[in-house]
């Protein structure tokens, strides 16, 4: 069923879908050394023990993407997975200071990335939207020089996020940059309550304007958080592989995404940095449904989510409950 079901992925980091083998062919390509011998030896490398001890390797990794070709290419090879996934629709976050910070033209990740979603909504069908993320651990200087050298492609970015290493890095730090990008017409999105606070939930939305919250699992510790996000649906875009691979659930079962769902929080789920979590998207509703034993019924109000929390038109977002709703009618008649 979680395959029949056409779904929105709102919650992935591009670089964090670069494969090992397309991480050894673009370092060949470009003449890098890796530190790793083979595939086998950087998936062994994938053992985490908290966000940061992930984000080292993730950082390293995307030092392999150097043109727009590169960008291209793993970005085309995500919508080939999305194909497979039956996702129809995507919100994809890139990190431009991971790559212009070592002499990376803006440019040149922008373009490649955009010109496969192009293709991709062409010959796959798939619908897009790019997001910018902010690195939190950063100077707010820095992030705002990001968001000013970004202005010529603003047309081509639905929204502004922040990510990287939360903890110490609370979302008030990056309030004038919010504030701009807001003023610029960019939507404004963040991960908050990932490793950090329900307190880093609310300043994500009073300081930083944002209209979605990536992660915020922790939003459960704040009784007067949880009322506030059922009351004004304010999604949460969750990430079930991702929270079990950085411990910050010790086991999937122990994953409180079940017991947002009950409280009528709008939770969706999301794949994150999957060549590094183990998992794409089905992958990750596959391990909830078996986890946490989600019905039918539940699985499929998640996907319902996943177009109520995205950022498309009235009328793309319509057409796809529409084909959602006769793709779930269709497998319970065959079940
Ligand atoms: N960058 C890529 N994945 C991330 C995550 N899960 N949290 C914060 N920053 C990230
Ligand atoms: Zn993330």
């Amino acid at each position: 069923m979680i395959h029949a079901l056409p779904k929105a992925e709102l919650h992935l980091h591009i670089e964090g879908t670069l494969e090992p083998e397309l991480m050894f062919e673009l370092a060949a390509r470009n003449n890098i050394q890796l530190p790793y011998h083979s595939v086998e030896d950087v998936r062994r490398a994938y053992e985490f023990s908290d966000l940061q001890s992930f984000l080292d390797i993730y950082y390293a990794g995307a030092g392999v993407l150097q043109t727009e070709q590169d960008f291209y290419d793993l970005t085309w090879a995500y919508l080939l997975r999305c194909q497979q996934d039956n996702v129809v629709h995507t919100e994809i976050f890139f990190d431009p200071q991971t790559h212009t910070d070592r002499g990376i033209h803006f440019e040149t990740v922008i373009k490649g990335i955009h010109s496969a979603l192009q293709e991709g909504e062409k010959k796959l069908g798939i619908t897009s939207q790019i997001i910018m993320c902010f690195l939190r651990h950063l100077s707010a200087e820095a992030a705002m020089q990001t968001l000013e050298m970004s202005r010529p492609w603003h047309h081509w970015m639905i929204g502004v996020g922040l990510d990287s290493s939360e903890v110490g890095h609370p979302p008030e730090k990056f309030k004038a940059v919010f504030a701009r990008a807001r003023h610029y017409g960019l939507k404004a999105v963040a991960h908050a309550g990932e490793e950090g606070p329900a307190d880093y939930i609310w300043g994500a939305i009073k300081s930083l304007g944002a209209e979605r919250i990536d992660h915020g699992v922790r939003c459960e510790d704040d009784q007067q958080l949880v009322n506030y996000l059922v009351e004004h649906q304010v999604p949460l875009t969750v990430c079930p592989l991702s929270n079990e691979k950085l411990k910050v659930f010790s086991h999937l079962e122990d994953h409180n995404l079940k017991s947002m769902l009950n409280k009528g929080l709008l939770v969706t789920v999301n794949s994150d940095d999957p060549a590094y979590f183990g998992g794409y998207v089905n992958d990750n509703y596959r391990a909830v449904q078996s986890a946490l034993s989600l019905t039918d019924d539940e699985i499929c109000q998640l996907v319902k989510n996943s177009f109520n929390a995205s950022f498309i038109s009235t009328e793309l977002r319509t057409g796809y409950l529409q084909q959602l709703e006769n793709a779930f009618k269709e497998f319970q008649q065959h079940e």
